[in-house]
């Protein structure tokens, strides 16, 4: 047996991430599963031909040779991070410069930077943690700190609506921050719940983090101005204490691997130098297919026009099988107010969620179940953990429509158990 070191060890260890991937990977192997469980985005004909079109213009000349012949710098494509520059100092009035920004392959690596270079050890003793304001969060965050012990979270507030529905909020009485809290991070809006922090939330955690001098990190994977998978009024918003994360993935790119990072100069100079280090340069071909939309702002109105309508569309009907599958069960759905997700709660449902996902699974429905998603959040017991699961609507109308009536079964079929006991 080859003997690996701690790190080495780390990736080979009980990860959730890795475990759920490879579940999930397996069931859609065996074939005939209805996958509502993965984080793919919409295959959207209107949006792939304008990719499609911009590819053909780089065949015609030599764009295409230069583009896969050439490393970029360890911040990514000039030309994309100028036009980032000028859309987003023209369209919010953002004041920022191309040290600014740095690219990654993928947005999910530029957690492992950022999560990395604010938590840890800080030397003579000082370990600090990234604090998670909302848990339930997003999975991917979990594993990506080196250092044990990366996150602090804390339970959300709940409030219920008559419709069956809820929506989660930072409870700010209970969040301590103090010298051993590196930086805030929230995913806006949030997978796996679909939440959008309210523009007060956000503003409060803003001045929190500037009050104790540490970044605000905002996952804005499916925010605005683009994908804009986002349902409510939410502005775009930097400053220089604030670090945005953006991506092309929910765009619906997500092979070309195209994280975005705008940023203080000083992160983005540490950036570079792990860039360099780990990648000599991030991949520029999605950089490449992004950069006229972005001149022309054929981006916006993509993620206003199409993007937007489209998952919101997606989530209104997914949202009303379910309303009608679950009827008779004591369940709640999380407001849709972004992201391709919809999170259920069953209250006092007397099976976990866990059990929910291996009876879904045996009926061939691939879910999500929710206790993967409390990064950093100590178990008390707390039953609502064990309550939820998350269910990805992205997929075709009718994969959505059966696998939402398989779910209405099983889940009727779980509380009708309590019910026989009594
Ligand atoms: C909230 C959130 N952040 C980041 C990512 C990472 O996306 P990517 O690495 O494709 O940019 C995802 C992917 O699902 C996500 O849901």
């Amino acid at each position: 047996m080859i003997e690996l070191s701690n790190f080495g060890r780390k990736f080979v260890g009980d990860i959730g991430i890795l475990h759920l991937m490879d579940d999930l990977g397996k069931a859609v192997a065996a074939g005939d599963s209805i996958m509502m469980g993965g984080g793919n985005p919409s295959q959207i004909p209107a949006v792939q031909s304008v990719f499609r079109d911009r590819m053909l213009r780089m065949l015609d000349g030599d764009e295409f040779e230069r583009v896969i012949g050439n490393y970029d710098g360890p911040a990514g494509s000039t030309a994309f991070r100028r036009e980032l520059v000028n859309f987003f100092c023209e369209e919010y009035g953002w004041k920022i410069s191309e040290r600014n920004i740095a690219f990654t392959n993928g947005s999910q690596s530029a957690f492992f930077f950022l999560f990395n270079m604010l938590s840890g050890e800080f030397g003579e003793g000082q370990h600090k943690r990234i604090l998670l304001p909302l848990a339930p969060e997003y999975i991917g965050y979990e594993d990506v700190g080196l250092s044990a012990d990366s996150f602090i979270s804390y339970k959300p507030q709940i409030r219920v609506s008559d419709d069956r529905t809820f929506k989660y909020f930072v409870d700010f009485d209970a969040l301590e921050i103090d010298e051993s809290v590196g930086a805030i991070c929230v995913s806006r809006p949030t997978n796996p719940t679909g939440n959008v922090l309210t523009e007060a939330e956000i503003s409060r955690l803003s001045a929190l983090a500037q009050q104790h001098n540490i970044p605000l990190i905002i996952d804005n994977a499916y925010g605005t101005p683009f994908p804009s998978i986002i349902f409510t009024d939410a502005e775009p918003r930097w400053e220089p204490h604030i670090i945005m994360c953006m991506s092309l993935s929910k765009l619906g790119l997500p092979g070309m691997r195209t994280g975005i990072v705008i940023a203080h100069e000083r992160i983005i100079e540490a950036m570079m130098g792990m860039s360099a280090v780990l990648t000599l340069a991030p991949g520029g071909f999605g950089a490449a297919l992004a950069v006229d939309a972005v001149r022309t702002r054929q981006i916006l109105d993509i993620s206003h026009n199409i993007v937007r309508p489209h998952y919101q569309q997606r989530s209104e009907y997914a949202q009303k099988l379910l309303h009608d599958a679950l009827a008779g069960t004591d369940y709640y759905i999380h407001k849709s107010e972004g992201a391709i997700f919809l999170w259920l709660w069953f209250k006092d449902m007397p099976i976990t969620s866990a059990e929910l996902y291996n009876r879904l699974k045996q009926r061939g429905v691939i879910v999500v179940p929710g206790h993967y998603f409390f990064p950093g959040l100590a178990d008390d017991g707390w039953r609502h953990r064990h309550e939820c699961i998350r269910l990805n609507y992205a997929g075709e109308s009718a994969e959505v429509a059966e696998g939402i009536r398989i779910i209405g079964e099983e889940v009727k079929k779980a509380y009708l158990q309590v019910k026989m006991r009594e």
